[in-house]
């Protein structure tokens, strides 16, 4: 994790500066094309619940019926040091510590769009969190796929909700967490309809099992879980999130996985796969795929960062010197800072590459 979060920071870095060089560097564009992980799934199958807790924080609003009525583009910023705070785009100068009046913002930003109905909006809310312990990244909580309209929604809703999803996961750089609950057939399954639609090689999607706790008696997920029933590129995960009890209750996140951990590590049908079950393996098998998707980026921004050094110093002899002020002076630095990267960048594949697969 540690390295990922190093390299990301790097690229971003890199990035961020050349930006400011001007629209003909693609570096800022290969940022762009970095993953994004959007949840999608039927109305009330988790799929808040299962992104609070990739993030390890609580700050969405969830439960019954449709409660997420606007995307949330999530963006993740790792500082180095400090509290950590949020931000929202709508909000630029205010800074929220609580995230609890966080989830409250959300809410009422929902229903400024809306009004205090069961409408859904395509616009979406930008929230940005920063923190020393998060990753780079960003996440996007999606409204959840329906079947009819109720009292107070539009006759459309239905298609315009699919439409509205199917915008954000079909773009290739979106990793999509297919979440389907277990108290359900599969077969039923929105998330695994649509992701198959979007992504039918399943390179890009994550099969994610929800309510676990709430089968049937005499009931168990093991078949899909051992990927029997439906199999997928990445194996399932299965997870227990807190349920509208522990939601009243306000049972914390540390709390409810250590519950999780027992429930997968003491039942009988599911402890021999206790190790690849819980929201904390759904977190690191998500970080291991962005490192190797960040990975196979590499070879590509080494040698755009080595065209851009070429060509700011091919620049800079044709103003010749002196240099004029200012536009040398910025061409210098981002040179500077591309020279840094560039050699940061080499120690740092040398560091992951020595540590080999963690
Ligand atoms: P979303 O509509 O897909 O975003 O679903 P939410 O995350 O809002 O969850 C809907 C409801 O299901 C909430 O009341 C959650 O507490 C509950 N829930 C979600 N996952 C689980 C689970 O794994 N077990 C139990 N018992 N309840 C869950
Ligand atoms: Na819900
Ligand atoms: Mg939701």
């Amino acid at each position: 994790m540690e390295n990922l979060i190093t390299l990301v920071n790097n690229i971003q870095r890199a990035c961020t500066a050349l930006g400011d060089h001007g629209e003909e560097s693609a570096l800022p564009t290969l940022w762009d094309s970095l993953p994004a992980i959007a949840v999608v799934g039927g109305q009330s199958s988790g799929k808040s619940s299962v992104l609070e807790s990739v993030v390890g924080k609580d700050f969405l609003p969830r439960g019954a019926g449709i409660v997420t009525r606007r995307p949330l583009v999530l963006q993740l910023h790792r500082i180095d040091d400090g509290k950590e705070y949020a931000e929202f785009m709508h909000l630029p100068k205010k800074r929220f510590t609580d995230f609890a009046a966080v989830r409250q913002e959300i809410s009422d930003e929902t229903d400024r769009e809306t009004g205090r109905s069961k409408q859904i909006s395509s616009v979406p809310i930008h929230l940005s969190i920063f923190s020393p312990n998060v990753v780079n990244l960003t996440l996007i909580d999606l409204p959840g796929l329906t079947k009819v309209a109720i009292e107070g929604q539009s006759e459309t809703i239905v298609q315009d909700i699919e439409n509205m999803v199917r915008s954000f996961i079909e773009k290739p750089n979106c990793i999509i967490l297919a979440i389907s609950p277990a108290n359900q057939d599969l077969a039923t399954s929105d998330a695994i309809k649509i992701a198959r639609e979007v992504d039918p090689k399943g390179d890009r999607t994550f099969g994610v099992l929800t309510k676990i706790d709430l089968m049937d008696k005499g009931t168990n997920a093991v078949d899909i879980l051992e990927g029997k029933s439906y199999k997928l590129q990445f194996p399932w995960v299965g997870v227990v999130n807190r349920s509208q009890a522990d939601i009243n209750k306000s049972v914390d996140m540390i709390a409810a996985r250590r519950r999780e951990r027992e429930y997968f590590q003491s039942s009988p049908e599911y402890s021999h796969l206790a190790h690849r079950m819980g929201s904390e393996h759904l977190g690191k098998m998500l970080s291991k795929h962005l490192e190797t998707v960040i990975k196979s980026r590499i070879p590509g921004l080494q040698s755009l960062i080595n065209k851009t050094i070429i060509e700011l110093e091919g620049e800079l002899t044709k103003l010749g010197k002196p240099i004029a002020a200012d536009a040398g002076g910025k061409l210098y630095t981002t040179m500077e800072i591309c020279r840094a990267f560039d050699q940061n960048f080499k120690e740092h594949l040398d560091g992951v590459r020595a540590g080999g697969e963690k």
